[in-house]
């Protein structure tokens, strides 16, 4: 039986989104490529990696009737409103990180998700890098026994970044910290006390409001005994880059508290004191097993710009159309990474006081 391929349009070529297009060039699951950026010289940089065609603007993807969906690699601070038109016109839709910087584009993100019955999928990297799929597996085959906690971490100096990141609310880009954490433990934050740290000069505080260079927020979570810790800096915090996560059980610990480190995990024996003898130091291992042969490339996943979750995110998102199903990261879960963050910078806001965080899932029950 032939299988059918979507279309797909990867929309904002700057940094971030050229690197897609030749995983989805090579992808079995897809037809054309269809690029486009503002920038005509960006959009033309699509062509040379594989891509068959430049359209100008958003716009024009939304009205090419043959685009099946629409990747967004557009600023953070888009995502929200594209999305919804994406979804609007009848597309599957794939958004870059942050979901949304607006509580109720989440919900209608939501809503429209179940409404158009259009996949959504935010790209969140942090939830296929190799050591949080290394981490899925141990928790599955029981390793942690019972979890106890949690902590999650991205640090990353955006002072050279484009303007619009000037001031940004850190916690409004919390989901590499907190997405790994989420869908580790399979549960949704319901409350989260937050503080803000360091203190930004009034000329850039004016883009956002926000004051906070970093921010440090715990959360409660749902159907869970375990509290988990999310911190975030945008400046100001001069240290190596991070993005990563810590988790830990009743017989093990795993910390990843470095990108340019290997993964070590300390595991737990009645009467002997972790030291440094007892740690395993080793890169998480090769996760391309899990795709198709097609994109698997040569390289292991360790050597991979972010650990290859570019590769298992496309396979993801056009294997989930494919398949009529959810994807893994679909607009609750989106939602509920994207939330988090956003009720935990109101939270720093109002000097830490307690911030419930919505339940997406009334979008479509209400009851
Ligand atoms: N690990 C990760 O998941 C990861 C890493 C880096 C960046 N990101 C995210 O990816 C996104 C893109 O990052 P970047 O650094 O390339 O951003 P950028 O601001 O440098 O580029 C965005 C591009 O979008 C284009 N654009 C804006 N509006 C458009 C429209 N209406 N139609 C067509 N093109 C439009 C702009 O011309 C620009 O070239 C951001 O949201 C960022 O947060 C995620």
């Amino acid at each position: 039986m032939a299988v059918s391929k979507v279309n797909v349009a990867v929309v904002g070529l700057s940094h971030f989104g050229g690197m897609f297009v030749p995983i989805y060039r090579n992808h079995p699951g897809v037809g054309e490529i269809v690029v486009s950026d503002l920038d005509a010289d960006l959009a033309a940089s699509g062509i040379a990696l594989g891509a068959s065609r430049a359209l100008p603007d958003l716009g024009a993807v939304l009205a090419d009737d043959s685009i099946d969906v629409v990747h967004l690699c557009t600023p953070p601070f888009m995502h929200g409103e594209m999305a919804i038109q994406v979804l609007e016109a009848g597309k599957h839709c794939a958004s870059a990180v942050p979901a949304a910087v607006d509580m109720e584009h989440l919900f209608e993100i939501v809503r429209l998700q179940e409404s158009t019955g259009k996949n959504y999928m935010m790209m969140e990297t942090a939830v296929y890098y190799s050591p949080t799929l290394e981490v899925r597996d141990l928790i599955a085959q029981g390793a942690f026994g019972e979890l106890t906690f949690g902590r999650g971490a991205h640090f990353q100096d955006m002072t050279d970044a484009p303007a619009y990141w000037q001031g940004f609310p850190p916690h409004h880009y919390i989901t590499h910290a907190i997405g790994p954490l989420l869908t580790l433990l399979d549960t949704r934050a319901t409350s989260v006390r937050c503080l803000g740290s360091g203190r930004l000069p009034e000329s850039e505080q004016t883009r956002w409001g926000n004051p906070f260079p970093i921010e440090t927020a715990i959360f409660e979570l749902e159907g869970s005994d375990v509290a988990i810790e999310v911190s975030r800096s945008m400046s100001r915090m001069p240290r190596l880059f991070h993005e990563g996560f810590s988790l830990y059980g009743e017989k093990l610990g795993y910390e990843w508290t470095s990108w340019g480190e290997a993964p070590v995990r300390y595991p737990w024996a009645p009467g002997v004191l972790i030291t440094h003898a007892e740690s395993d130091r080793r890169p998480a291992p090769d996760t391309r097993h899990l795709l198709p042969p097609e994109i698997r490339g040569d390289v292991p996943t360790d050597k991979l710009p972010y650990w290859g979750a570019p590769l298992h995110l496309v396979h993801e998102l056009i294997s989930s159309i494919a398949e009529g199903r959810r994807s893994f990261i679909d607009a609750v879960r989106a939602a509920d990474m994207t939330g988090a963050g956003i009720a935990a910078h109101a939270s720093a806001m109002a000097g830490g006081a307690v911030v419930e965080i919505p339940d997406f899932r009334a979008a479509v029950n209400p009851g």
